[in-house]
């Protein structure tokens, strides 16, 4: 019905470890896109990658980072929309939720660094979900590591086979610029932060008129290609792409973000061939995009839009059909009719609202506790999607209550807090006390921020030495149940009221996993 519509959507997330150059290549693409005219825009509203300290300046960032979470924009006849993701390590679980609501994903990896730990660690995640995947090797303006030498390492390192559809020519001082091998034609390098430099067509680099533009460079670069030629796969327009599709093989940019270079070239391939919107599976069947009637799903609250009225922003990802303003959804858990009549969408670092969106939009919901990660709305149907897994957490410590009169407050607060997926939460099965998982040190600091300032409510934390929260799965009732009354003391129960088995060292687990061989320790909620 919408099919047009929903077809010309894409959209993705840019992922990096922190400095590859992710905020300046989502900058310069929405340049390209005309959306901004004026690199810095997007700069200025990002979060820093600051300390732990720093944690108030966090939190003054965070009301400016509402507008950049979404930035959709027109590209060509495309509508693309890129959802941010967090720098800062802390808040990973965030990004691995935002990863639930694209269709595919631009890896930026720094050419000077290579694979660094974030970049492997997000890579987990899509290839856990099949996620196609493009690289953009950043950074050619400065000395960096050979260029095959990066593309084996991207293939060892985030196993998966890798296709350069341009490659660069010298690096640092010698850098010339990139031979689109996609596109056949040479784009040479000018730096310059503001303009974007036209290509020109070049079908035979075999020709003597290479030289008059790259030099003696020019046999180099035929050697290269013809290397490249060699060892990796012709991403000819079927098999490649199909691989691609299928988050088997990654195509590979070269370029410089900061000197806006390197990217047409990715953002051309990239409408060209990235997915527009996918089906959805949910519990009960799958969910074609094209289909008539509106579903979509929560996977991200954005709080503290207005302290003093716990205000937040839903972030809803559609996923099927077309979402009206004042049309009365159902919100499948709470089971009841909600309307909306302030829907906003958000187009470059503007929010507005609008009357309709499509599947592959991200809408956003203003509200006041009726959302929590993971929620469904639809039409009327009874869906429940899947594929928003948790992952364990890195660090956990005891909440205990630090104001006795308050502690409505406080479980109001910690319910809240861990519905918008701020951190996770553990009951222990044997003493009921309540553990906080979280991905890094800043996450404790963000919930007794808020408890104190949102919900008049005090906290205080309790150390526990443990290493990792497995999710179990195991056919054999009985092994289950013994592990179970073995492990009482270490058996927890998680938000959804799963078991969850909290591991006190890497030994530890390793012994459960010999003595019980049937049970299968999982790392991450969904298996
Ligand atoms: P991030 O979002 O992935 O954390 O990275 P970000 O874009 O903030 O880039 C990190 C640093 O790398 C920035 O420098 C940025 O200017 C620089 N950078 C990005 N792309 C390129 C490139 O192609 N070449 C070079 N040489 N540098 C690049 P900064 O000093 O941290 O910030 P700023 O002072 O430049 O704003």
């Amino acid at each position: 019905m919408y099919e047009q519509e929903i077809e010309r959507r894409r959209t993705f997330a840019i992922i990096s470890h922190p400095d590859a150059g992710k905020t300046t290549l989502t900058e310069k693409m929405l340049l390209f896109g005309g959306a901004i005219h004026v690199a810095g825009a997007v700069k200025s509203n990002k979060i820093r990658k600051t300390a732990t300290s720093d944690w108030m300046e966090i939190e003054k960032q965070r009301g400016i980072s509402v507008a950049t979470s979404v930035m959709g924009f027109d590209y060509q006849d495309y509508k693309i929309n890129i959802l941010d993701t967090p720098g800062h390590q802390d808040f990973a679980e965030d990004t691995f939720r935002t990863l639930t609501a694209v269709d595919s994903v631009i890896i930026v990896v720094d050419s000077a660094k290579g694979v660094e730990a974030q970049t492997r660690k997000l890579m987990q995640v899509c290839r856990m979900r099949k996620t196609p995947v493009m690289i953009f090797l950043n950074k050619m303006d400065r000395e960096g590591k050979n260029p095959f030498d990066l593309l084996d390492e991207l293939e060892k390192e985030l196993q998966i086979g890798v296709c350069p559809l341009s490659f660069p020519i010298g690096m640092g001082q010698t850098f010339k610029g990139v031979y689109n091998i996609f596109e056949k034609n040479l784009n040479l390098y000018q730096p310059n932060k503001q303009t974007i430099s036209e290509a020109i067509s070049f079908n035979d680099i075999n020709s003597p008129e290479l030289e008059n533009h790259i030099g003696n460079q020019a046999k180099q670069l035929r050697t290269d290609i013809e290397l490249v030629q060699g060892v990796y796969d012709d991403f000819s327009y079927d098999s490649g792409v199909a691989k691609y599709l299928r988050g088997e093989l990654a195509p590979v940019f070269f370029g410089s973000a900061l000197n806006n270079f390197g990217i047409k070239e990715l953002l051309d391939c990239f409408v060209k061939i990235a997915p527009s919107p996918l089906p959805v599976e949910a519990v009960e069947r799958k969910i074609e995009p094209t289909e008539e009637g509106f579903s979509g799903f929560v996977f991200k609250i954005h709080a503290n839009m207005d302290p003093n009225h716990r205000s937040c922003i839903a972030f809803v990802k559609i996923c099927s059909g077309k979402f009206v303003r004042n049309e009365p959804y159902l919100h499948i858990r709470l089971g009841k009719q909600l309307k909306f009549s302030s829907p906003t969408a958000f187009m470059a670092q503007k929010k507005e609202t609008v009357d309709e969106m499509f599947a592959g939009d991200i809408v956003g919901l203003p509200d006041t506790g009726n959302f929590k990660i993971g929620d469904t709305l639809t039409s009327g149907e009874n869906l429940h999607f899947k594929g928003l897994p948790s992952f364990s957490p890195e660090m956990f410590k005891y909440i205990e209550n630090a104001d006795p009169m308050k502690s409505k407050q406080l479980n109001k607060g910690i319910e809240q807090l861990m519905g918008e997926g701020v951190a996770q939460l553990f009951t222990h099965q044997n003493n009921g006390r309540k553990i906080i998982g979280t991905v890094g040190q800043l996450q404790f600091e963000v919930i007794e921020y808020r408890l104190l300032h949102e919900y008049q409510a005090q906290c205080r934390w309790e150390p526990i030495s443990l290493y990792k929260a497995c999710w179990l799965e195991c056919e054999n009732t009985e092994e289950l149940e013994n592990f179970k009354r073995r492990k009482f003391q270490y058996m927890a129960k998680d938000t959804h009221d799963r078991d969850v088995f909290l591991a006190e060292s890497g030994y530890v687990l390793q012994m459960a996993q010999n003595d019980f061989k049937n049970i299968k320790f999982h790392f991450n909620s969904e298996f």
